[in-house]
């Protein structure tokens, strides 16, 4: 744990500058500090909900005092005249004084981005250990949060089997598909999903608003020739985009494209989003990429249109260039589970001969990043 060495007011209380013996510095606004007061009549202490609104705080909110001893940095506000406290560890942990990320597409350090030649090997858990242990469900986790995607092997070869996969961290997203959909050769097929030609890497309903931010993929047969299954990660070729083409970059995340799925008479889903989504920040948050539902886009100025589909384009040459696919063939009782706001995924086409069955759901990170952290936090505290 660091420690403080001294804390010093600045500008008429407005802001305290807290020494660290690491020889680092933290500043924090006398405001931020008054919003964020851990005591009991500020934060509820059993949930830890904020139990004061900013109108609560007095606009003229300033440090009267400030002193340390050591782990933890005491304030007196005025005009309140409250004195509170902060622990050393929670302030570093919520610090907000740090130089600004200017490069657009920017990512946070929990994710590492990847291709065929860095990804050593394709992240995999085993159904029942993911059931039945914790850490394992954890390790597991932390690999789609990291890497966007995770194989499971070892399960039960039963159709529904997936939803078993959901429920160790969350909650199925239930559509007009339903709870879960199949994924096979279909005489008259409603959508391309379903029927034996390969498929462009993509990612799965960009039509909707929210898209479900997860799918899982189980596979129950698959005896036909190739259908291997592809995921690509949309972060790192869009990284690629803005190395390779900084303009064309900024096109595809500053206009929305269109996505519309109608693919039966009482579904008409639609949406207009880009298909390179910054935060405000420019944090890369998402990718929307699939050819087959892509609508009309109508939202570029003329003047930029041309230059969008050279981007368009590029983006998905990127996306298509081999380089920078992982590859694996899902056996009966095997799935995979991607982030659908960041991996890609595509199908090598199949043959006629022999069986192909996956059955697919759509569930939210949310959950599961909930579930993941509530995991790390247990995990922390037992190491304390
Ligand atoms: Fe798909």
């Amino acid at each position: 744990m660091d420690t403080i060495v001294s804390a010093i007011s600045h500008d008429n209380g407005s802001w305290v500058q807290v020494n660290l013996k690491n020889q680092t510095s933290l500043r924090f606004h006398a405001v931020w500090l008054r919003d964020n007061a851990l005591d009991e009549n500020t934060r509820a202490a059993g949930n830890g909900q904020r139990l004061i609104t900013l109108a609560d705080i007095p606009e003229n909110t300033r440090i009267d005092s400030v002193q340390s001893n050591g782990t933890s940095l005491q304030v007196r506000l005025l005009p309140e005249n409250i004195a509170l406290d902060f622990p050393v560890d929670w302030l570093i942990e919520n610090a907000y004084d740090r130089p600004t990320q200017d490069k657009p597409g920017w990512l946070h350090g929990e994710i590492t981005t990847w291709d065929s030649h860095n990804l050593q090997q394709v992240p995999t858990g085993d159904f029942n250990a993911i059931r039945t242990n914790t850490p394992a469900l954890g390790h597991w986790l932390e690999n789609v949060r990291r890497y966007g995607f995770a194989r499971l092997a070892g399960g039960p070869v039963e159709p529904g089997a997936l939803l078993d996969v959901v429920r160790t961290f969350g909650f199925i997203r239930e559509t007009n598909y339903g709870p879960l959909f199949e994924v096979r050769t279909e005489v008259n097929p409603s959508n391309l999903a379903y029927t034996g030609l390969g498929l462009q890497a993509h990612t799965d309903n960009p039509y909707r608003d929210p898209v479900p931010t997860l799918q899982i993929l189980y596979c129950l047969e698959n005896s036909a020739e190739g259908g291997d299954s592809i995921v690509v990660d949309g972060f790192r070729a869009a990284q690629r985009l803005r190395d390779e083409d900084r303009e064309g970059f900024d096109l595809l995340s500053r206009y929305c494209a269109r996505f519309e799925y109608a693919g039966s008479a009482d579904v008409k889903l639609r949406s207009r989003r880009p298909m390179i989504e910054l935060a405000p920040d420019g944090e890369l948050i998402a990718i929307r990429f699939n050819n087959r539902s892509a609508a009309p886009i109508s939202d570029v100025p003329f003047e930029h249109m041309q230059r969008y589909y050279q981007a368009y384009r590029h983006l998905a040459n990127i996306i298509d260039d081999p380089a920078m696919g992982v590859s694996f063939k899902l056996e009966p009782g095997e799935s995979f589970i991607v982030d659908n706001t960041r991996v890609l995924h595509a199908r090598k086409g199949y043959s006629g001969a022999g069986s192909r069955w996956l059955q697919g759901c759509y569930a939210d990170k949310d959950g599961l990043l909930s579930t993941l952290a509530s995991i790390e936090t247990v995990a922390l505290e037992a190491a304390q």
